[in-house]
């Protein structure tokens, strides 16, 4: 089977982008990153995909007087580049509804909440005010709402009673990086049918965490 061929845009440190890197990397798994772009030229994410060989862009949106001009020039490069899916990793830019609308149900988030519970930037701090004892990450379609769309795979984490921001941060990345290639295999492998605002996902065998859901039939 032909590898789906990924564009990761990134806007800072990169963890995900590596967990996807690391994936891609076994010869088994049914992606490869064909294209890293990101909208600041000191994001660490673009060191963690030179390192891996993997080509690079960067587009600063402060270059472009408004949103859809800056995705557009985003969007050239993920074409010229043969991307089939879009992987936003840590990519803290709105997306104008041209770019969702142009690359409907093929563009994929990674949240560290458990949505639709904490949308934002401060999803953590969210989850440690509200006092909830399981918070964890999303992995979902992209819509134009923020942090909205079809679900395709969550694992949730102990929020505990002396939680930092950063110390919840730091749990709840360890599941990202599960999470995130796991649900880029998903879509590789034809596990998911997107009905309307859901995603069915059929869970591959092979998968035993139990807090990540869906749990295999
Ligand atoms: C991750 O925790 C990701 O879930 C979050 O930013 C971090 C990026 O880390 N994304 C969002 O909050 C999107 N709303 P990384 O750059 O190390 O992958």
């Amino acid at each position: 089977m032909a590898h789906l061929k990924l564009g990761v845009l990134v806007s800072g440190r990169g963890s995900n982008l590596q967990a996807l890197i690391a994936a891609c990397a076994d010869t088994f798994y049914p992606a490869e990153i064909v294209l890293v772009v990101a909208n600041k030229p000191d994001a660490k994410g673009l060191d963690r995909a030179r390192k891996a060989g993997i080509v690079t862009a960067v587009v600063e949106h402060g270059d472009f007087p408004d949103r859809e001009t800056f995705d557009k020039a985003v969007d050239a490069h993920l074409r010229d580049a043969g991307v089939e899916w879009v992987c936003l990793a840590g990519f803290m830019r709105l997306l104008s509804s041209w770019f969702v609308e142009t690359w409907y149900d093929r563009i994929i988030n990674i949240h560290p909440s458990l949505l639709p519970a904490f949308k934002g930037i401060d999803a953590h701090a969210q989850a440690i005010a509200a006092g909830v004892k399981l918070s964890g990450c999303s992995v979902h379609i992209v819509r134009t709402e923020i942090d909205a769309g079809p679900i395709l795979v969550q694992a949730a984490v102990p929020l505990l009673p002396d939680d930092t921001e950063d110390s919840l941060a730091e749990r709840i990345l360890t599941v990202e990086h599960q999470c995130y290639p796991l649900a880029v295999r998903l879509i590789a492998e034809g596990r998911v049918r997107i009905d309307g605002d859901t995603a069915i996902v059929a869970m591959p065998p092979d998968i035993g965490d139990q807090i990540i859901s869906p749990l295999k039939s």
